[in-house]
């Protein structure tokens, strides 16, 4: 037996702490009892949310995606706007984006069917570390520089220490390239952490995350991430690795 949020988690159906709402909303049923808070269940029960059945018994999937601009990192959007799941049709699965990007940044994102995996990394204990190349407007001073890495004071709080690297100055346009990686997760973190230091960022990707690169994904496509890869993720999200190293 096991806790119900954790089943409809790993079955991708809904993120852990959402599935706890549904339950105290009542809307979670076993076996065609309404289930309460703190319910367990097994996975020869019949779990649905809303009477649909989520389906446990869906392999899970794992997918790395070189997001291009103009689409939005969520898996539906009510004004009708391009989505990332646009950008992977054959996709049977209900998969999510594992967290954002906005709209007009691009680069590293990950998409899954996971619940698990995706609360793992995304957790802001796991400290995950993401890295991102900014173009921004003009060019930093040494103090500048130092208060990015050592933390810039947002409206929502104190950024945590972040490794920031000039990679280029470009005399024509008057920008300059960094590299900044940062292991928080905060709204349009990067962008606000350079406007803060003054100065504006004009383009934005993410070329890492927890290790993991863009390499041989051009914008726009993606790949199936290797089981090598997805046993590493679950290294960093501080979860057992499903199937592996068992005793005895
Ligand atoms: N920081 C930002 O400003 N935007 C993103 O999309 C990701 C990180």
């Amino acid at each position: 037996m096991e806790r119900l949020q954790k089943i409809i988690s790993r079955a991708g159906a809904a993120s852990r702490r959402a599935a706890e709402q549904m339950i105290a909303e009542g809307r979670v049923t076993v076996d065609g009892v309404v289930a309460e808070t703190g319910a367990q269940a097994d996975a020869s029960q019949t779990i649905c949310i809303d009477g649909k059945p989520i389906h446990g018994a869906e392999p899970h999937v794992y997918f790395l995606l070189n997001k291009p601009k103009g689409y939005i990192s969520t898996a539906k959007d009510d004004r009708g706007r391009k989505t990332v799941l646009d950008l992977l049709s054959e996709v049977k699965a209900r998969i999510y984006p594992v967290g954002r990007l906005d709209n007009g940044t691009e680069g590293l994102l990950l998409l899954t069917n996971d619940g698990e995996l995706m609360n793992g990394l995304l957790h802001p204990a796991r400290e995950v570390w993401k890295t991102y190349a900014a173009q921004v407007e003009g060019s930093f001073s040494k103090q500048e520089l130092q208060t990015l890495k050592n933390g810039v004071s947002l409206e929502d709080g104190l950024t945590a220490p972040a490794k920031v690297r000039v990679l280029d100055w470009d005399d024509r346009t008057g920008r300059t390239k960094v590299e900044i990686s940062i292991h928080e997760g905060k709204n349009r973190q990067v962008r606000r952490m350079c406007e803060a230091v003054g100065h504006p960022v004009r383009a934005l990707k993410r070329t890492e995350f927890a290790g993991l690169n863009l390499s041989g994904v051009k914008r726009g496509e993606y790949r199936t991430l290797t089981a090598e890869e997805v046993a590493y993720l679950y290294e960093v999200a501080g979860l057992p690795i499903p199937g592996g190293q068992r005793k005895g």
